[in-house]
């Protein structure tokens, strides 16, 4: 399957993008276990323009991270367009524009998801984005608005005629949030319609070997991307490889290797983000990293309010010693 000049093996993962977790540190973690391709955290377009701090932060890649895409979000096709030239300058593989967002002050204000409710001026701002740059553009979306609206077939032929490389398609509608189960048979229908040539990436609750080889089986789909999955378990690339190589299900990691992971994550959080950011973006993984482990709540309580670097990797050490017979 290719992406443009990009060439990724049959049945490739993608890592997907998610706001305040697929910063730089846990991209290196997902990506050394198997991840096949990144993208960074969505980017206002806006913030791009008007060269806002945080976000020309988030515009920082590395070349140990390719393949990777930027992620950029907007209303407004001016600003979609220069941030999209902005972005190309710091060389990212390719640019994928994110027409999926359901959150309200997103998707209400038109942007997101908010563009599946004007599908001429989506494509029209796709168009402008693949003239104004060299670089493979990409989209990722929902089905359609809300059960009414089902428009993803549609959309997906006229972004292709404006020249994006693959489309990803998350099984929800944007009414849907994040609620009930996807329904993949739309994106099956749009990877089967002999009109569509590009890649179809299929995305929405994927969280094991199984169910990864049930899509790609039923649907047809050229790579799935993991979302919600990943977090607290980015191992879910390997384990999800070794299922659909030889059919049997890898056990996850042992305590001890999880611990490392949590710890080398925290360690480049902190690198790359500083303190007491570092610290902040690290709470939510850890709190996954050890969920289930039994009578855990207050080594849990640590790792989510201490803010010296120092305590927390002690705690790490804490946890090592209580639950590893080592
Ligand atoms: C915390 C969080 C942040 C997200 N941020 C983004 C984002 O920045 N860009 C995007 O296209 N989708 C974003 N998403 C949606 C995911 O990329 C993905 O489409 C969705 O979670 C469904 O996939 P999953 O079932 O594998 O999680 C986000 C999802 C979550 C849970």
């Amino acid at each position: 399957m290719k992406i443009g000049s990009l060439e990724f093996a049959p049945q490739s993962l993608f890592l997907a993008p998610m706001e305040d977790v697929t910063d730089s540190s846990f991209r290196f973690i997902c990506k050394n276990n198997g991840a096949d391709m990144l993208y960074t955290e969505f980017i206002a377009s806006e913030a791009i323009v008007r060269n806002i701090k945080k976000s020309m932060k988030k515009l920082e890649i590395s070349d140990s991270e390719r393949p990777i895409g930027i992620q950029l979000y907007g209303h407004d096709i001016n600003a979609m367009r220069e941030s999209a030239r902005i972005a190309e300058t710091v060389k990212p593989d390719l640019i994928d524009i994110n027409f999926g967002c359901p959150v309200k002050k997103i998707a209400g204000r038109g942007a997101g998801a908010g563009m599946l409710r004007d599908i001429p001026k989506m494509v029209e701002m796709t168009s402008e984005i693949v003239k104004a740059v060299n670089l493979p553009v990409t989209v990722k979306t929902r089905l359609g608005w809300d059960v009414d609206s089902l428009v993803i077939e549609e959309v997906a032929e006229r972004l292709q005629d404006v020249g994006i490389q693959a489309l990803t398609i998350h099984g929800r509608t944007r009414n849907q949030l994040y609620k009930g189960i996807s329904d993949w048979t739309l994106i099956g229908k749009v990877k089967n319609n002999p009109r569509i040539k590009i890649p179809i990436i299929g995305n929405g609750d994927v969280i094991d070997g199984m169910g990864a080889k049930e899509k790609f089986d039923t649907f047809g789909v050229d790579a799935i991307m993991i979302g919600r999955g990943t977090i607290g378990k980015p191992w879910i690339f390997k384990e999800i490889k070794h299922y659909l190589a030889t059919g049997d299900i890898l056990q996850s990691p042992p305590l001890t290797e999880i611990i490392d992971t949590a710890a080398l994550q925290f360690k480049k959080s902190l690198e790359l983000k500083g303190f007491p950011r570092g610290i902040f973006e690290m709470r939510r993984h850890f709190s996954l990293y050890f969920r289930g482990l039994p009578d855990f709540k207050a080594f849990r309580l640590k790792l989510v309010t201490l803010d010296n670097p120092q305590e927390i990797l002690n705690t790490l050490e804490e946890i090592r010693i209580k639950y590893c017979n080592l």
